[in-house]
């Protein structure tokens, strides 16, 4: 089991040596080690816990054409070339294809413990210390100011607008990063969302405070 984790990962930093920020190598070991933590706790297959993190941005959609294929695709056929087991494989494609914040809501309704698990993980990356870092990376890439008092998050509640305005990095916390620890779905991915919810609070009061020079 080692050896096939070990190649993947070769393989993952290899495929995603050149990927933005928000999804690079780092978001993936990060994943990788969070999901490994939540598993001691509830006991998942660990080869496939393991696979379906490594694997589970090898080809966002967002950045090929919306093609939401390719990434299990890639997956598999990596996972295939170094023979493991084809019950692990179809398993982690299933994970990889029904992940994203997107597809959790798309009723096909696959689902599995260890699904849970990687997608807890994943969802915790996007809050906390480092989910904090990566909305103002993304906020920096995009241009967006930091905050602006007269463009209030619930101007902007269709998805759509949203993407088209310049909206302040801070709302996305509301459209967003708030929200994700009511989506948790194992109990040590609720304990460690709670803590980094906490401290997204903490965050936002201080920043409002800084903002009036206080
Ligand atoms: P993922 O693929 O991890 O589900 P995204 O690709 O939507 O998430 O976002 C990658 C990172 O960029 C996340 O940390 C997310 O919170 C952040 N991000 C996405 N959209 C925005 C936005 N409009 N403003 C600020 N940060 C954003
Ligand atoms: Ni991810």
């Amino acid at each position: 089991m080692q050896a096939t984790i070990e190649k993947t990962i070769d393989f993952v930093k290899e495929t995603l040596a050149h990927a933005e920020a928000g999804h690079d190598w780092f978001h993936i070991e990060r994943v990788f080690k969070t999901a490994q933590t939540i598993n001691q706790q509830e006991n998942g297959n660990e080869l496939v816990v393991a696979l379906a993190a490594l694997l589970h941005d090898i080809a966002d959609p967002k950045f090929n054409n919306g093609d939401e294929e390719l990434g299990p695709h890639i997956a598999t056929s990596f996972l295939k070339s170094i023979a493991v087991d084809e019950k692990i494989i179809e398993h982690v494609k299933l994970i990889i294809q029904h992940m994203s914040f997107k597809n959790s809501f798309d009723g096909t309704g696959f689902t599995s413990k260890e699904m849970q698990i990687v997608q807890d993980a994943d969802r915790l990356d996007a809050i906390g210390a480092i989910g904090i870092a990566r909305a103002f990376t993304y906020g920096g890439f995009k241009n967006r100011v930091l905050y602006d008092p007269a463009i209030l998050p619930e101007e902007h509640r269709s998805k759509e607008s949203y993407k088209n305005t310049t909206a302040p990095t801070i709302n996305h916390f509301y459209e967003k990063l708030l929200l994700l620890k009511d989506m948790m779905n194992t109990e040590a991915g609720k304990t460690l969302a709670a803590e980094r919810h906490q401290f997204m609070l903490l965050y936002l009061e201080h920043f409002y405070k800084e903002w009036e020079g206080k």
